[in-house]
Order: structure tokens, then sequence, then C-alpha cells
């Protein structure tokens, strides 16, 4: 029996993979997986336990125990339902700080394997086309500076009614790619077969033209 179809997108934050990952799962009628959301809630659970963010032992023995689930747009954790307490920035950082240790990868790793199901599935985070997903039918890798995608961001929150300021947005952006990018397992990088679209100068339909354009 032939394994699932698998169509990764990585790149930085703000970089657009989300939304792609979106019109895309909906419009092939495939699954998705928001790998990102995975290692957020794994890191929430690691800042409520009081486990320190490099203490990689006990976050080894903390992962097993958590039951982490997804439907409908929503995320779980042990039944709790965190989908909008994972998207803040204290989160974001924690997260970037636990995923550059290979043990919480490791832990995590089965986890998002088990989203490939029939009829495919469309996998957005950092690691998609490298680690998780190597035999991917099709890989994209979007990017756009930092600044861009501060200012993505600023919008985002401003919609929601929430004021930062760019410089901070910039700061954070920078801080976690650097961690993400330079951590020795599973670093941010595009695949060798990877698709490269940098999403600075081009709006959402745009991009996805290009995703659609490539994969048909
Ligand atoms: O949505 P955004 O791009 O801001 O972040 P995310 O995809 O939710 O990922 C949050 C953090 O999780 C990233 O900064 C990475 O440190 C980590 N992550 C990872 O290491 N590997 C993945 N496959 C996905 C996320
Ligand atoms: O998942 P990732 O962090 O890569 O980015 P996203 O959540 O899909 O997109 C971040 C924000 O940028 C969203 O508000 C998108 O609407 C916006 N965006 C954009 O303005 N132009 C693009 N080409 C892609 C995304």
């Amino acid at each position: 029996n032939t394994p699932s179809p698998v169509i990764t997108l990585d790149g930085p934050a703000g970089a657009g993979k989300g939304t792609i990952a979106c019109m895309l799962a909906d419009k092939l009628g495939w699954h998705m997986l928001d790998s990102g959301a995975i290692y957020r809630v794994a890191a929430l659970a690691a800042l409520r336990s009081g486990v320190g963010l490099g203490d990689e032992k006990a976050l080894a023995a903390l992962l097993p125990t958590l039951n982490i689930e997804f439907n409908n747009g929503e995320a779980w954790l042990n039944g709790e339902m965190v989908t909008g307490e994972i998207r803040n920035e204290t989160c974001a950082s924690a997260t970037s700080q636990i995923a550059a240790l290979p043990a919480v990868r490791a832990a995590l790793l089965v986890l998002q394997r088990n989203f490939r199901q029939l009829p495919g599935l469309v996998a957005d985070g950092r690691d998609m086309g490298t680690v998780v997903f190597p035999e991917a039918t099709h890989k994209f890798y979007l990017t756009a500076s930092a600044e861009i995608r501060a200012e993505r961001r600023l919008k985002q929150l401003s919609q929601q009614g929430l004021s930062a300021k760019l410089c901070d947005l910039i700061q954070d952006i920078n801080a976690r790619d650097e961690r993400d990018t330079n951590r020795p397992v599973a670093p941010l990088k595009p695949a060798a077969d990877a698709l490269v679209i940098d999403t600075g100068s081009l709006d959402q339909t745009e991009v996805f033209a290009t995703v659609l354009h490539y994969i048909t």
C-alpha cells in the first residue's frame, strides 16, 4: 500500500506558511499539520510545570505524559483548550528554546508523523521537508525579510485590538530565527529539493498561485 502523499512548507515565523498550508489543504481536501502548534503546546506544558526550559532530561520525562490533541482548529493540552494561550510571545519564545533540544524533537516526532493519512497531508513548520517528511512529494520554503515579517505580525496584532512596537517585534523575530537556524538538530533551512519562495513582495494569492503552479 502506497503511503499518503505529503507537501511540506517550511520557513521562518511570518513567512506565510500557515496561511498557504490552510489554503492548500482546503483546495486538495487533505489533512493539515501545524507542527509549530505541537511545539507550542509542549512549551506551554513546560512553562506551567516549572521545568527549566533548557533541562533536557526533565523535558524528556514530561513530554510523554502529555495528551496533546488538535481538532476543529483548536489545540488541547490534557483536555483543556489552549488555542489562544499558545499564541502569545512568551510561549513562542519558550517554544524555540525547548525546540532546540534533541530529546524534545525526538519525543514529538511520532506525534507529527501520525498526521500522515490518506488522502494526503500538508505540513508546515521548520523541518518538515528536511527531517520529518524527507520523502515528501513537493517541498516549499517560504521566506521574507525580518522587517516585513514583523510588520505582518504587527498588523495581525492590531486586527486583534492589540498593540506592540515594531522594533520589539523585529527583535523577537530575529532572536527566534537565530535560535531556529543555529541549533544543531533540525535547524531551519531549505531542503535541497525545496522550491524557495520569497514572499516579501507577494500577497497570499500570488504565493498560492506559485505553489499550485508547481504541484500541478
Ligand atoms: O507561526 P510561527 O511561524 O511564528 O511559529 P510556529 O510555526 O508556531 O513555531 C514556533 C516555534 O516552534 C518556532 O520558532 C520553532 O522554534 C519551533 N518549531 C520547530 O522547531 N520545528 C517545527 N517543525 C515547528 C516549529
Ligand atoms: O505561518 P507563518 O508564521 O509562516 O505565517 P502566517 O501566519 O501564514 O502569516 C503571517 C501574516 O502575514 C498573516 O497575517 C498573513 O495574512 C500575512 N501574510 C501576508 O501579508 N502576505 C503573505 N504573502 C503571506 C502572509
